[in-house]
């Protein structure tokens, strides 16, 4: 199986943070040096030509977005829940699949038209991922693709972004 060595990297923790949830926890993969390395290696590879800047989605897209702009060259713009930035911000609410949420982005933070690769830990049923490619179309940036380590393919994240316009890749599938 591809990516078998960071399948065995994942943990899964039932009934977290509600009964009902398997939740997949990269953690365990952060503590493997290799693996965390060969993670971004792997999303690298994914990604077509360089975007101008990678946006994490807090908190885990953060580590995963940052390793991998540093990886392409690029910068990196945080989006970040309710009132973490101390700039102005445009903002967008969105359903969660164990509850709501908010995303913020510096209102200056991307010019229009720049190509900007969308990062994440993990994709379930969109929410979050289309929430930062609003945020990020609205500012006019082009959203180059979205990027993820793990994708969970039956609450169709992935499948609702693509509808969207938007190229995605993951490195893992937990169906
Ligand atoms: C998780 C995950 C994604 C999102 C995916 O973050 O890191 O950001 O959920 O779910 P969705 O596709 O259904 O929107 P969470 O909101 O739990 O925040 P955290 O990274 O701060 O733990
Ligand atoms: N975010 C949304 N659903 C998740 C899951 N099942 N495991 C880890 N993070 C998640």
């Amino acid at each position: 199986m591809a990516n078998e060595d960071l399948y065995a990297l994942v943990r899964t923790i039932a009934d977290y943070p509600k009964p009902g949830i398997q939740f997949r926890d990269i953690t365990t993969l952060l503590l493997d040096g290799r693996g965390f390395g060969l993670a971004i290696e792997r999303m690298a590879a994914a990604v077509g030509p360089a975007p101008d800047l990678v946006a994490g989605v807090e908190a885990r897209g953060f580590i995963f977005g940052a390793a991998l702009a540093h990886r392409l060259g690029c910068g990196m713009v945080l989006l970040r829940k309710s009132n973490k930035l101390p700039g102005r911000v445009t903002g967008i609410n969105y359903a969660l699949e164990y509850g709501q949420d908010r995303l913020e982005m510096h209102s200056d933070a991307v010019t229009p038209e720049q190509r900007v690769l969308l990062v994440d830990d993990l994709i379930a049923t969109g929410g979050t991922a289309l929430a930062g490619v609003d945020l990020l179309r609205g500012a006019g940036a082009v959203v180059s693709g979205a990027s993820f380590v793990i994708d969970l393919p039956d609450l169709g994240g992935a499948e609702r972004l693509r509808r969207a316009g938007v190229a995605v890749s993951a490195l893992l599938e937990y169906a």
